[in-house]
């Protein structure tokens, strides 16, 4: 269905974001983590409805197979929606990642995916070695099968290993960040390496959102809690994909690009860091059995 005048508002308003490759990645999308296969084809064409035009899925997720049925029947181009998916931590292997990687493009429904990372470092499995595991996903860059190619959880030191021991450097690093966990030396380190940030858990799965100055500077400005933490994603210059199975929910989220915090509001919202994770420490995080 071609989409309404208003939804073009919402397309166009969405900033792109210019990756270290020359690609470019719409700088807001929608996060498919924990949604039920079987509620996915509905939140994603909900989502494309409202103007979203990037999905952020993965193998582990179980769901890529419903955000590529949802892109092909939503009316859309496959070229006008952004997907990004990532590998799973049982296949960091070489010969493993080639099938995982093929399971993704049949699962999605394409010849390619815009973007493909890294799930976990997983730096205690494997021996340690994410490099050879980078190196197989640099095949399916040269290939053409994945447009660009990142990571995700890495911490500078792993990022340090790729950058001494490979060619092509990480697109993005998708690591957790919100107000209670702003992130400042990855961030940093990233910004300085031109590896752009993509913010997992945008909202910490709303944790953030009863915060009393979060709450305060929303009746300031007139928007949700919700809507506030996102746009101070963005007036950072982070890539986020909030998930949402809610239709209100999915509607409230992308409708962000029409007013801005100020300078003071972003910084009480940074000041509000715990170093308070919500998810595991990708140093020791190791979910799959060593024998794996
Ligand atoms: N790379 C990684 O390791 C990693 C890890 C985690 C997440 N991610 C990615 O990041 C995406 C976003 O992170 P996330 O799903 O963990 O968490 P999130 O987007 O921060 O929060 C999602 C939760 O917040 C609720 N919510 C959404 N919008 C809301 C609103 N406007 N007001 C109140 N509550 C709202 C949702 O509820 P309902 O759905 O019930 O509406 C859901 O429970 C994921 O979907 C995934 O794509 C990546």
């Amino acid at each position: 269905m071609p989409p309404t005048s208003a939804e073009d508002d919402i397309v166009t308003a969405v900033p792109d974001i210019m990756l270290n490759n020359g690609a470019t990645i719409p700088q807001f999308g929608f996060g498919v983590f924990q949604i039920d296969p079987k509620d996915t084809f509905e939140a994603v064409a909900t989502a494309l409805q409202a103007g979203y035009r990037h999905v952020d899925t993965a193998e582990m997720y179980g769901n890529e197979r419903e955000v590529g049925q949802a892109i092909a029947k939503s009316g859309l181009g496959r070229g006008d929606v952004f997907v990004t998916s990532k590998l799973g931590n049982t296949a960091h292997r070489p010969d493993d990642a080639r099938r995982a990687f093929d399971g993704t493009l049949e699962a999605i429904g394409s010849d390619y995916v815009d973007l493909f990372l890294i799930h976990w470092p997983l730096p205690t499995r494997y021996d340690g070695d994410y490099v050879s595991t980078w190196r197989t996903l640099e095949e399916f860059y040269r290939d053409g099968r994945a447009r660009s190619i990142g990571v995700s959880n890495f911490q500078p030191h792993h990022l340090r290993r790729l950058h001494t021991e490979t060619e092509i450097p990480p697109a993005v690093n998708q690591i957790e960040v919100h107000p209670y966990f702003t992130q400042d030396e990855v961030r940093a380190f990233c910004g300085e390496h031109q590896i752009a940030v993509e913010a997992w858990s945008p909202i910490a799965q709303g944790a953030v959102l009863d915060d009393p100055t979060i709450v305060s500077i929303a009746r300031a400005v007139g928007k949700t809690p919700a809507q506030v933490v996102l746009r101070w994603h963005i007036e950072r210059g982070d890539i986020i994909f909030p998930k949402s199975v809610t239709p209100a929910r999915i509607r409230e989220n992308i409708d962000i690009f029409d007013f801005e915090l100020s300078g003071e509001d972003v910084e009480a919202i940074s000041a509000l860091n715990r170093n308070e994770r919500t998810g595991p420490d990708p140093d020791t995080f190791a979910p799959i059995p060593a024998s794996s």
